[in-house]
């Protein structure tokens, strides 16, 4: 079975409109390899006027984060009809800094989660554990955890068409990379505990990217793992040059 190979950029709150604009082009020039998607998540405000911008067919747009309410008295909230409406294609869900600064629970998150596939968007579910839980050893249990608490209403064909991030905490935005071998156990266990209540059939088309300081310099060597099917970058896709030499790491 053949899983994609995605390289997702989540740019989190940077740049402005312009700054977006410019990135965006600049990675649509490049020459990029074509059996890897690359989903561009930008802040909510750029989305519409990426949209309007002619690129090669693999490059895709998301969502950082949406509503898990359909419409109404929701102010600052961004709907999923609204996401699709400007040809918006993934939505990242239950970031960990969604989770830490906005409370964002295991539950909230299942709300989300069937509010994304009711329109169709494609859900990155993002799930990792914090330095204190990898450090007394409950890492994988605690991740597990997160998967089952919001994927319990999901159906078999909602999680048939899912992208899981693990992304450990203590890896974001910190420099410290888990090692390929800490990224495939954690992997490895998610895709088991897939096949455990969903079948082999499932488990293994659903790919499992891996975040936390992915860089040109460590991007092949995680991508090169069995389980690791890509992965979702922060602070190296904020440039156009490194976004590529993680795009082209794939082996
Ligand atoms: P960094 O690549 O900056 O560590 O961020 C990872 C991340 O949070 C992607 O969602």
């Amino acid at each position: 079975m053949i899983r994609r190979k995605i390289a997702a950029a989540n740019w989190k709150m940077n740049t402005n409109l312009q700054e977006g604009i410019d990135l965006y082009k600049k990675l649509c020039g490049l020459t990029l390899a074509d059996d890897v998607d690359i989903v561009i998540c930008a802040p909510a405000t750029h989305l519409y006027a990426l949209s309007q911008i002619a690129g090669p067919e693999q490059v895709v747009l998301g969502a950082q984060n949406m509503s898990n309410e359909e419409s109404g008295a929701f102010t600052g909230e961004v709907s999923g009809r609204m996401l699709t409406s400007i040809g918006v294609t993934y939505v990242v869900i239950g970031h960990s800094e969604r989770r830490a600064y906005f409370a964002e629970s295991d539950e909230l998150l299942g709300l989300k989660l069937k509010t994304a596939f009711s329109h169709n968007l494609v859900p990155i579910f993002c799930c990792g554990e914090a330095l204190d839980i990898r450090k007394n050893g409950t890492h994988v249990s605690h991740v597990i955890s997160q998967i089952k608490g919001s994927f319990k209403n999901l159906s078999p064909d909602e999680v048939e068409k899912i992208v899981i991030a693990y992304e450990p905490i203590w890896a974001i935005g910190t420099g410290e990379t888990a090692s390929p071998e800490q990224a495939q156990e954690m992997h490895s266990e998610i895709r088991k505990h897939l096949t455990e209540a969903y079948g082999s059939t499932i488990s293994n088309v659903v790919p499992i990217l891996y975040g936390g300081s992915v860089k040109p310099a460590n991007a092949r060597e995680i991508f090169s793992k069995p389980d690791v099917d890509g992965g979702l970058v922060g602070g190296a896709s904020l440039n156009a040059d490194s976004f590529s030499a993680i795009i082209n790491s794939f082996n």
